[in-house]
């Protein structure tokens, strides 16, 4: 009899159910009498026990499901070492409920901040195997994270959308793509839709660039430009500036997102009409696309597999398309960034696409 507690926090993205459900079938097929608990809205659930039973009823007919039926929540990691607001010490709360279900291991999907708590707690005693979930793709140790393939098509189908609507009035279009700090859905997405200016956090800009390439392009006869950019993405003035001399700068910081700050200086110099689109949270809706479906259910199974073999301690990704184990300690707290040398960046450059550097 295995007692698992699983939790979804951070951020939530498509697959996160369907992830669940591989780890509970991989445990139930094999034979496995099982005891699932499910906290709610991630480690909130495991912090005040708020958590419910979860029956084989649970995870039938989620495969294809969005959101995640625990619910989320963020409780940033450097918070997770604070007093909450009676003054409970919040890892000691959930060493206390992990006890007190008398659980064998605790089954964490989660992106980054996830990832850092989920160690602590591995740090602490609990046996922890975690999921790797974000559209971000950012998480260190994981070729890919589910949620991001689909984030990329819903990305991608709103570039394919501008194009048309590009097309008919001649004028310049920003695509604004989630990511957080790092790039991969951008630069994924601006291939995918054709776009012709990808601007990622990893490659800061230089605005002037940017004009020069659409100059070139209206030169050249075409009518529009499209340009996704990163919501994370920076110009190279910017990128030289301190921590904390940036944030001094964004104090005062005028508009809603950097694609509103390119559209008046493109604007500006240009003369070209700018319009500005931003799915925002859309790329995180919906149903998964089949690529994540299929992934997640391979991590989840897997994960299955780690627990039935009582192998504790490790983040389950892909490498080379081969599923894998990482250990914790080595996942927490690293980013997985873009490399300007990457090739993928080189070959998006060689079909003409300007990085704005
Ligand atoms: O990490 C996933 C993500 O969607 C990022 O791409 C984005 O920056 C952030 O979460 C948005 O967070 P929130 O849902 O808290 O607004």
């Amino acid at each position: 009899m295995k007692r698992i507690g699983m939790l979804t926090s951070g951020g939530d993205c498509q697959a996160l159910n369907a992830a669940m459900r591989g780890v509970v079938k991989a445990l139930v097929n094999a034979a496995e009498e099982v005891e699932i608990y499910g906290f709610l809205e991630g480690y909130k659930g495991l912090i005040y026990g708020n958590y419910r039973m979860l029956t084989g009823a649970d995870f039938s007919g989620i495969l294809t499901k969005g959101g995640t039926i625990l619910g989320s929540s963020r409780t940033p990691f450097k918070t997770i070492q604070e007093p909450d607001e009676n003054g409970l010490n919040k890892v000691e709360e959930m060493k206390h409920n992990y006890y007190k279900l008398n659980l064998n291991c605790l089954v964490i999907l989660g992106g980054n901040g996830t990832h850092k708590t989920a160690n602590l707690l591995r740090e602490e005693g609990l046996n922890v195997v975690t999921l790797p979930k974000t559209i971000d793709n950012d998480l260190w140790g994981t070729d890919m994270t589910f949620g991001f393939q689909s984030a990329v098509n819903i990305a991608t189908d709103c570039i394919d959308c501008i194009h048309t609507t590009a097309a008919s009035h001649g004028r310049v279009f920003i695509v604004e793509v989630m990511g957080h700090k790092v790039g991969w859905l951008t630069l994924n997405a601006g291939i995918a839709g054709g776009a012709d200016i990808i601007l990622i956090p990893e490659i800061p800009y230089d605005i002037d660039k940017i004009v020069e390439a659409i100059d070139r392009r209206s030169k050249r006869g075409s009518k529009f430009t499209i340009l996704a950019v990163a919501e994370g993405a920076i110009s190279k003035q910017d990128a030289k500036l301190s921590k904390k001399e940036y944030k001094e700068k964004m104090k005062n910081y005028k508009y809603p997102s950097v694609s509103y700050e390119l559209a008046e200086q493109i604007k500006e110099k240009t003369g070209q009409d700018v319009r500005v689109t931003v799915p925002g949270h859309t790329q995180r809706g919906g149903s998964p696309c089949p690529y994540d479906r299929v992934f997640a259910s391979r991590l989840g199974s897997e994960a299955g597999n780690l627990i039935l073999k009582g192998e504790y301690g490790f983040m389950v990704g892909i490498k080379n398309r081969e599923i894998i184990k990482v250990p914790l300690e080595d996942v927490a707290g690293k980013l997985k960034m873009v490399s300007p040398d990457a090739s993928i960046v080189q070959e998006a450059k060689m079909l003409g696409i300007s990085f704005g550097d």
